[in-house]
């Protein structure tokens, strides 16, 4: 990837002030919890062309050859946001990706609470990784992958992912569409500082396909079942069920039925 193009026409404030690329790493997001060890501003990017131990949510592995894809980190420190509203950073992702997919020809939907689906197949997807101290958050780790120039996919991942340029046929230069996504997400960002959280719920709302279907979620020891209504102001998915209206935390993920 082109991170000379990404330096040169990023024209962020805080995302992006400061970007490291590794042709290969374990993860973006240890080379990130490294940065913030040894003292790195807050915006930080790091960016890979290949992960060997990419991961997703619920420790799930994150297919990341090399070459072809986005696999980024952002380090953010939201001085002001309670540990409460930590779901919204996660929103700002998925938001970020659908509304950057939106500028290629792609319209992505998300699925809880933070896949990027495209015809019922993951297109990309967010994982957030945070400390914290007291009430506030002290360092979030916000990951980012997105399927881009990808081709085809191993036969366990088949049916279930697909890429940009599986979708349109075009294959598209990353570092543009990595600078595409670092000025929404900054954009969503600065807007959280100026207490935008109603406008990331609603964005978020906007662009979900799981509000209004019936879902089941898979909570350990029981599962819910139900129709997804709504969020709340901190994030939760709130799910009417048999025996009234039950909260489903980001951590979980969910089926549609
Ligand atoms: C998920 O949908 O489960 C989240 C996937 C997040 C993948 C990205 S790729 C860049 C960053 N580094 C990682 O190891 N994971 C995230």
């Amino acid at each position: 990837m082109n991170i000379l193009e990404i330096r040169n026409k990023l024209s962020t404030n805080v995302i992006g002030r400061r970007i490291e690329y590794y042709k290969l790493t374990s993860s973006t997001m240890d080379e990130a919890e490294n940065l913030i060890k040894t003292g790195c501003p807050e915006g930080t990017v790091v960016i890979a062309d290949e992960q060997y131990r990419g991961r997703g949510r619920r420790r799930k592995e994150w297919f990341s050859p090399r070459g072809n894809n986005i696999y980024l980190s952002v380090v953010l420190f939201p001085e002001h946001l309670s540990i409460k509203y930590g779901s919204l950073i996660m929103f700002m992702g998925s938001i970020a990706m659908v509304k950057t997919l939106s500028e290629y020809g792609i319209c992505a939907k998300i699925k809880w609470p933070n896949d990027c689906m495209v015809d019922g197949k993951k297109i990309g997807g967010v994982l957030m990784e945070t400390t914290g101290e007291g009430e506030f958050i002290k360092n979030i780790v916000l990951g980012m992958g997105i399927n881009v120039n990808q081709d085809s996919f191993p036969l366990s991942l088949k049916d279930s992912a697909i890429s940009v340029l599986m979708k349109t046929k075009y294959k598209v230069d990353r570092a543009e569409m990595v600078v595409r996504l670092l000025y929404c997400l900054e954009e969503l960002y600065l807007s959280l500082e100026k207490r935008g959280r109603e406008k990331i719920l609603d964005l978020w709302k906007k662009y979900s396909d799981t509000i209004g279907k019936r879902v089941v979620v898979d909570m350990g020891d029981r599962t819910v079942e139900g129709k997804a209504k709504d969020i709340d102001k901190y994030g939760f998915l709130l799910v009417e069920t048999g025996r009234g209206l039950e909260k489903i935390a980001c951590r979980e993920t969910l089926r549609y039925i």
